[in-house]
């Protein structure tokens, strides 16, 4: 395995450590997480019981394959705990997400959550937030301009494409990855845009995380709020 999947694989299996007989655990979506479901399905296969709430189609057919049992947000509007990926995580624990495209159903899975676990790997580790392109979810309709409106906040965006097609999340939108050339304040960068018409939700996810498992070569360290 390479270094760095070797990295995530570490983080992502270290999580399960926090998952308690009976809890309703909320499933991320991406590459490091994707550990933290293979080895649950294992601990569900050998008498652990919970309730996953998917954050994506792509985690609930993963779910589903390794026997985890499933729930919806609407059945189960408080989560014990979520574990979930992230592109980017500063000292603060903010959070750049969204670069598998889930964040707005991450994002209300981490709203309901009493309890958020960010699993990454070290290159993710940034002092401030904004190497990587901020995903926001906006509607079809209007989007042209919806990107114009954006840029004057000072990023480059760019519409998500996928093999030649404008990329869909779950939801039936767009994704545009914003540019910007360091988030000093990404408390302040969320309101601003959450003010745009056309914006869903935005890949910033402010003291949402409680905890954050890195996966280091040295091995594993733990962010936390005190
Ligand atoms: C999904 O939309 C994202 O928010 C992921 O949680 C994030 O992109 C991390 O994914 P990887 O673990 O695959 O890097």
């Amino acid at each position: 395995m390479e270094l760095r999947e070797e990295l995530k694989r570490k983080a992502g299996e270290k999580a399960v450590e926090y998952i308690k007989d009976g809890m309703v655990v909320g499933l991320g979506t991406g590459s490091t997480v994707k550990y933290t479901i293979l080895k649950l399905g294992e601990l569900v296969k050998d008498g652990l019981n919970i309730i996953g709430i998917p954050t994506s189609i792509a985690t609930e057919k993963l779910a589903k394959e390794r026997g985890i049992k499933l729930g919806s947000i609407d059945d189960y509007q408080v989560i014990d705990l979520t574990i979930d990926g992230a592109d980017e995580v500063d000292k603060n624990l903010n959070l750049i997400k969204g670069g598998g495209g889930a964040l707005l159903r991450e994002k209300i899975i981490a709203h309901a959550s009493k309890y958020e676990i960010i699993v990454v790997d070290e290159s993710k580790v940034k002092d401030i937030l904004g190497d990587f392109p901020l995903p926001i979810e906006i509607v079809k309709f209007g989007y042209k301009r919806t990107m114009n409106v954006l840029s004057t906040l000072g990023c480059k965006p760019q519409l998500r494409v996928r093999n030649g097609k404008a990329y869909i999340t779950d939801n039936g939108n767009y994704i545009v990855d914003c540019k910007f050339d360091k988030i000093e304040n990404p408390a302040e960068l969320e309101r601003k845009i959450d003010e745009i018409p056309g914006v869903v939700e935005i890949g910033l996810f402010i003291n949402m995380a409680k905890e954050v498992i890195i996966g280091k070569k040295e091995g594993i360290e733990i962010m936390k709020i005190p």
